[in-house]
């Protein structure tokens, strides 16, 4: 395969000369970290869709292929399947659990319901050596994670393992390139899982192992330069890490061809647009437009307490202030945004090509398509660690590049209810304390998300002879991989306590302080 040039539509990045695997997806919620696994063997991979045909594959120029796990069982009517001739077309494949059943039934396999279903750790033990599990233990924890199982293989298939509830683990079939595992190898309780998935990428598909983050910035780098051209490229700046990382990568394509826009809406953490202003003006010397809009926002938010209410106002007028900013530039043909690959995914684009609708990114407002630039998404490739170690490769800051999260409508939805300039003074100041405690005990890191919110309600409190009626504020703190569940962070007592000290003694209109210890789900991270 030697198509060298990215789809203009869709924007990729990543040449069709570079080695790549393919990540058929029938449902897993594993099948994004097998792609991270993958791509930490620096090996390229997509996931597509389960159905893609023969032809499909073929434009990809794969040379291996993984068909992930699933919540289905191969024998109903209506569980996905691929194409049965993708096993014919010479590619390796490995098929982990669903795959696994799916690969097997396809080519003469027997799979059925087992009454001894398997979640969890087990031991799995090597039958027969093979490249597959070339320096895996002989005996090795894995992680199972199946209600079904290959019950009968015939002669076309070798079992490679068995655990003790599972005689056929793992297969080899007979004359094609294709294996089965019937246990999860990109999670971290599969001990030796790595050792799999590299046996199967170097040993049997015979990867180079050429992928890295900066060859992709050096071609993205290239590819931005030749489809911008002499025109101007707007860029919207949050304070977040994906549009820092992506004005950095348009900046080096195209240096002062690049207008960065920061609106700044009044609703922002202290200090949060200033770290991204000195960046921008004195490291990379874009050329950067401030909107100060923060009596504009507070005027449209005054007196809504509704969260949703209060959402669809900050987007509005987000949307209101950038047009008006971009408006003033001129020669202006594109417009870049920090989409990543799980965006990607979930819009279902990355493997529909061309035509596919690309879910707009939330991070800097959503901005329409109506405002009628083209897009540039060169982080659409991307997951959000390697977003990271971009950045780093870029030369932005660690403060910037590991920041947590932060809504687009900021510290509003964390004041609840009606808010005002005075409140969010007082949220601003107790979100600044948690953060530097959190900083100065050494577990910024260790916590994906933290922050302060302000209550609407007031309670009692005793502050040397006097009673005191006051805000009550709360800290969150959340571990998640995803953001889309999430547990509580098990804090120290004593950071919680030199947190709460310090906000009731500091912040002036609050004398209580809560830990939020609900996970996600039920609770959101956000309280509204
Ligand atoms: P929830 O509260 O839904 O949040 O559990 C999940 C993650 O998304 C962030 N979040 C937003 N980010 N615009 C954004 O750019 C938004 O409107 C928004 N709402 C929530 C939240 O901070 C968390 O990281």
């Amino acid at each position: 395969m030697s198509v060298a040039t990215p789809n203009p539509a869709t924007g990729h990045q990543v040449s069709l000369q570079t080695e790549r695997v393919l990540i058929l997806d029938f449902g897993s919620q594993y099948a994004q970290l097998i792609a991270r696994r993958v791509r930490e063997l620096n090996v390229y991979c997509e996931i597509v869709r389960h159905d893609i045909t023969p032809e499909q594959i073929r434009k990809h120029g794969p040379i291996g292929l993984i068909l992930s796990g699933g919540p289905s069982s191969v024998y109903e009517t209506t569980a996905p399947k691929c194409h049965p001739e993708i096993f014919d077309l010479g590619i390796p494949v490995l098929g982990i659990c669903y795959g696994m059943q799916l690969a097997c039934e396809s080519l003469g396999g027997k799979v059925s319901n087992t009454p001894t279903r398997e979640y969890g750790r087990t031991i799995c033990e090597v039958s027969k050596p093979d490249p597959l599990f070339k320096d895996f233990p002989q005996q090795s924890e894995v992680w199972m994670s199946h209600g079904d199982q290959v019950q009968e293989v015939g002669s076309r298939f070798v079992p490679l393992a068995k655990t003790g509830t599972c005689p056929i683990a793992a297969v080899r079939h007979e004359t094609l390139p294709v294996y089965g595992l019937q246990f999860h190898p990109e999670v971290t309780h599969t001990a030796a899982g790595k050792t799999l998935l590299k046996n199967f990428l170097y040993e049997i598909c015979r990867c180079k192992g050429t992928w890295q983050l900066s060859n992709f910035a050096e071609e993205a780098i290239a590819q931005i330069r030749e489809r911008v051209g002499n025109a101007r490229v707007i860029c919207g700046l949050s304070g977040g890490v994906d549009s820092a990382v992506v004005a950095a990568l348009i900046y080096r394509a195209i240096g002062d061809q690049l207008s960065c826009i920061l609106v700044d809406n009044g609703l922002l953490r202290k200090n949060e647009s200033s770290l991204v202003v000195d960046e921008f003006t004195n490291h990379f010397r874009a050329d950067l437009h401030v909107v100060e809009a923060e009596d504009r926002f507070l005027n449209v938010l005054s007196g809504i307490s509704d969260p949703q209410e209060k959402r669809r106002r900050i987007g509005h007028t987000f949307i209101e202030c950038f047009q008006a900013e971009a408006a003033k530039i001129e020669n202006v043909r594109f417009l870049a945004q920090g989409t990543l690959y799980p965006d990607v995914i979930e819009s279902g684009a990355a493997v529909d090509g061309p035509a596919a609708t690309i879910k707009l990114h939330h991070n800097v407002g959503g901005l329409p398509e109506k405002l009628g630039f083209e897009l540039i998404e060169p982080l659409r490739d991307l997951f959000k660690d390697e977003v990271r170690k971009l950045g780093i490769e870029l030369g932005l800051p660690e403060s910037l590049v590991w920041r947590h999260p932060f809504p687009g409508p900021g510290l509003a939805v964390r004041c609840l209810g009606e808010i005002s300039k005075e409140k969010l003074e007082i949220l601003r100041h107790a979100d600044t304390i948690v953060l530097e405690e959190i900083h100065s005990a050494g577990l910024y890191r260790e916590t994906s998300q933290l922050f302060a919110v302000l209550l609407p309600v007031q309670s009692v409190g005793v502050m040397g002879d006097a009673r005191t009626y006051e805000f009550v504020a709360a800290i969150r703190s959340v571990n998640t991989d995803d953001f889309m569940t999430a547990d509580w962070s098990r804090l120290p007592y004593d950071v919680l306590a030199r947190m709460s000290t310090r906000i009731i003694n500091e912040v002036k209109g609050v004398n209580r302080v809560c830990y939020d210890i609900s996970t996600k789900p039920p609770a959101t991270i956000e309280w509204e």
